[in-house]
């Protein structure tokens, strides 16, 4: 199915309605990043803003609400999620987009499912995913320009840059870092110098 066929009025209503309007914004500039960035690396564009408009559809404006929702749409709650909350959301998305909206095709499922954390070797459609998250014009973090700078010149090394600032922020703030975003570090720091 086409990209129109699920991003409308009625569903951009439920999302803000969950998502709330400010990350209902951010979704669309991710949308908007993912369109370009998919066009670029001759990935499918259809699949690249289908994937970035569900992409944060797991994350509730009433936080609490998540673990009723795993629960409903029968996700597992590995320990590793209990230690590092933030990386639900994305699990939590792709059930629920499976479950409602019907979207079977694997790649869109893991590239919301791994957007949070990244993992070793990504689809192009899972690693457009995650910088436009990364670097949507509403972004504004320190270090976030330097990403910028590198996606249309190497996309391996804006990852690692992104993967390793996010690690960076996690250890500064005494954050659990989750097995992928490590595992993804290295084998994109040998991957970007090929
Ligand atoms: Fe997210
Ligand atoms: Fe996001």
């Amino acid at each position: 199915m086409k990209a129109r066929d699920y991003i409308n009025s009625d569903n951009n209503k439920l999302l803000i309605e969950n998502i709330g309007e400010k990350r209902f914004n951010h979704t669309i500039r991710v949308v908007e990043t993912a369109e370009k960035l998919a066009k670029f690396y001759e990935t499918n564009i259809e699949s690249a803003k289908i994937a970035a408009y569900f992409h944060d559809c797991g994350k509730f404006l009433d936080k609490s609400l998540i673990w009723s929702k795993a629960e409903k749409y029968g996700l597992d709650i590995e320990d590793e999620m209990r230690q590092s909350p933030q990386i639900i959301h994305g699990f939590l998305a792709a059930k629920i987009i499976e479950n409602d909206y019907g979207i079977e095709d694997i790649d869109i499922l893991n590239s919301i499912r791994y957007h949070t954390t990244g993992r070793t070797n990504m689809s192009t459609l899972e690693k457009v995913i995650y910088i436009s998250d990364y670097i949507e014009p509403g972004r504004s973090f320190e270090g976030v320009e330097i990403v910028r700078d590198m996606i249309y010149k190497n996309l391996d090394m804006a990852l690692y840059t992104a993967l390793n600032q996010t690690i960076n922020n996690l250890i500064v703030n005494d954050i659990y870092i989750a097995k992928n975003s490590f595992l993804a570090r290295n084998y994109y720091l040998l991957e970007y110098k090929r």
